[in-house]
């Protein structure tokens, strides 16, 4: 991807690694719908990422094992079809990589194909290596996700911080390694301490976003849901909310109710 129709410069993997190589940060957010995409983009977000948060966000699902494949290519489609800049990554749900790498190959092109999307991201390092390699040898860009994966939450049993062990540290760092080698664009370091993930990002080529995992990661990325206070409840230690917009959309509702039920809304020039 070069330059688009307009004067508009689209985020590439070389894009990522370059920013990483001249220390710039890179700003990576969640979308699942054309509205809050195009807000984003032309706010200059640098990647978009189809998240399978989409599950809990979107359809109210406690974790992110039910969504489907096909949920995750509509999303897709609406975010591809908003975007001039931002790369879009798109998270391949539970069920679509893991049983083997033809399945996950098979999966990784339809979201290629059917979604326009301009790379994917799967849960895992050495479990999922055959997927990985079988998915880049079909020149698909691949971003690795370690640390916390929440699909894997029935194995781990809770949310909370990952890697705290020497031994599941360790594996990390191998795994991180691993992606790096088999050649991932970058590699999403989600809820770990952030000692780990300033060394996993200084000894590892391509690009780390953390999420819960300190400043020393390449880049960063939260649920947009959760950074613009539209979801409830929800207060982790590593999350920073810019607005509350639940209650302001709230307000703004009881207004329009009210509005309606006092005859106030539409008014004389509200009407034809
Ligand atoms: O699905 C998602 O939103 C994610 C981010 C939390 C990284 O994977």
């Amino acid at each position: 991807m070069s330059v688009t129709g307009s004067d508009i410069k689209r985020v590439t993997t070389h894009t990522l690694q370059a920013m990483k190589e001249r220390g710039e940060k890179i700003a990576m957010l969640t979308a699942y719908d054309f509205s809050m995409a195009r807000i984003l983009d032309e706010a200059g977000i640098d990647v978009l990422l189809v998240g399978d948060s989409a599950s809990n966000v979107m359809a109210g699902h406690e974790t992110t094992l039910p969504i489907t494949l096909d949920q995750m290519i509509y999303h897709a489609q609406s975010v591809v079809r908003a975007v001039h800049r931002a790369m879009v990554v798109v998270d391949m749900p539970f069920g679509t990589y893991q049983a083997n790498s033809e399945i996950a190959l098979k999966s990784a092109i339809r979201i290629m194909k059917e979604a326009g999307a301009h790379a994917v991201k799967l849960e895992g390092g050495a479990e999922v290596e055959e997927s990985i390699r079988r998915i880049l040898m079909a020149g698909i860009p691949v971003m690795g996700h370690l640390g916390l994966t929440p699909q894997s939450i029935y194995k781990f049993g809770t949310y909370t911080v990952r890697a705290r062990e020497e031994a599941e540290a360790q594996k990390l760092r191998d795994d991180a390694r691993l992606l790096d080698e088999l050649g991932c664009f970058a590699l999403v370091l989600e809820k770990i301490p952030a000692q780990l993930a300033k060394e996993v990002s200084e000894n590892i080529d391509i690009p780390t976003i953390g999420i819960g995992a300190g400043q020393h990661t390449d880049g960063q990325v939260l649920v947009t849901h959760d950074m613009l206070g539209i979801t409830k409840g929800f207060h982790p230690r590593f999350l920073r909310r810019y607005l509350e917009l639940f209650d302001l959309i709230q307000t703004a509702t009881r207004q329009y109710i009210q509005d309606v039920k006092e005859r106030r809304f539409p008014n004389e020039s509200e009407q034809y």
